[in-house]
């Protein structure tokens, strides 16, 4: 009885160790990404992408007095499944870190951790506490900032590019996504209207799998003014709580998380006004919190769901949250679509 009564503490003092150092993995993934070690190790081809504790260190300038220190987060680095050392004490990167964490890849997410971990992000974070008991608080990210997030964001072209980079590094594998898992979703559609759709990554994505759609990009003026026009992809500014421009579909993707349900039934209605045409519809891409979830995927929905809170105000939703707020904006035909990717794939007519 008191083995088991000690092992239970044993492993519930493993679980708060493993929340309380979770901070740990973050820094030394700031760390390496500060460093380049991944693409030092990735741009090793003399034996294969293969790299020894010595020629890595040589690679990165490591002052030999810190080779040691190198060696501890390499360490750490393959329990962290980034990288795997082999049996002759070489280092090579996982699939995961040489796709996402190499500055050099396409679908590198080193700009999302970069964002996440800026000083006014973590000093936002500290906020929570207060937020929860002080009634009346502004966000977290509002009092650090004096502003709301897509204010500061409109003021601070470092901030806006810094956040457009964050959300364009998953755009490609996001959109590739949506073709593949729900692909139909487009078709027969002339013009989409892509709502809060940035500098147009998304829109560039969405006519390159579908060229007969046209896009028009949504935004507010200090956004679209660094959107780059293209074949089939047009700007305009303007504000999507006052009104959006009329056509047969809307895109939101990766808007509607940004906000409350109060405002976020406000950006429906909008929509929903300036739909043209029987077969119109509103094509929503975002998270969406399902019970058939994995744990990981739980995980990351989850904590997303914090950040938003913490940030802009918003929220992850459920299928019965999502359905609840397309009724109340006047759709009430939906159609959920799990794809390969973080977000569902949510299709609304009136
Ligand atoms: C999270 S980003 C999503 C960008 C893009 N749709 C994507 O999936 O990559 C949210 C976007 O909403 C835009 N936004 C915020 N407030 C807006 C407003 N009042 N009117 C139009 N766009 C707005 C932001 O500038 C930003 O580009």
């Amino acid at each position: 009885m008191e083995a088991l009564h000690a092992e239970e503490d044993l492993q519930s003092q493993a679980l708060i160790w493993n929340h309380m150092l979770a901070i740990v993995d973050t820094m030394v993934l700031k760390c390496a990404l500060k460093l380049r070690l991944f693409d030092a190790i990735h741009s090793h081809t003399s034996t294969n992408h293969q790299i020894s504790l010595a020629e890595l260190a040589t690679s990165l300038t490591i002052p030999p007095t810190r080779i040691s220190t190198l060696h501890r987060i390499l360490r750490y680095l393959a329990h962290m499944r980034l990288l795997n050392i082999t049996d002759e004490e070489t280092y090579t990167l996982t699939i995961a870190a040489s796709v996402y964490l190499r500055e050099g890849s396409e679908k590198s997410h080193a700009p999302v951790v970069r964002y996440l971990i800026e000083e006014d992000m973590l000093a936002a974070m500290h906020g929570l506490d207060s937020y929860l008991v002080e009634e009346g608080m502004a966000l977290p990210i509002e009092r650090v900032r004096g502003e709301k997030f897509f204010e500061w964001a409109g003021r601070d072209e470092g901030l806006s590019k810094r956040f457009d980079d964050a959300m364009s590094c998953s755009t490609r594998s996001m959109i590739q996504a949506v073709v593949r898992g729900r692909g139909m979703v487009f078709s027969g559609v002339k013009v989409v209207v892509d709502v809060g759709g940035g500098t147009g990554n998304v829109g560039r994505a969405v006519v390159e799998a579908f060229p007969a759609v046209k896009c028009i990009v949504y935004d507010l003026p200090h956004v679209v003014k660094e959107g780059k026009e293209g074949e089939g992809v047009v700007f305009q500014a303007g504000d999507m709580f006052v009104s959006v421009p009329p056509a047969d579909a809307f895109l939101l993707s990766r808007v509607l998380h940004d906000w409350s349900d109060e405002k976020a039934l406000e950006i429906l209605m909008r929509c929903r006004e300036a739909i043209v045409g029987e077969e119109g519809k509103l094509i929503i891409v975002d998270t969406m919190i399902a019970e058939n979830d994995s744990k990981d995927m739980q995980h990351i929905k989850l904590a997303y769901d914090i950040l938003m809170m913490t940030y802009v105000g918003g929220k992850e939703r459920t299928e019965k949250q999502w359905r609840s707020l397309l009724l109340q904006a006047g759709f009430s035909r939906c159609a959920f679509t799990r794809i390969m990717a973080l977000q569902h794939v949510i299709e609304a007519r009136p």
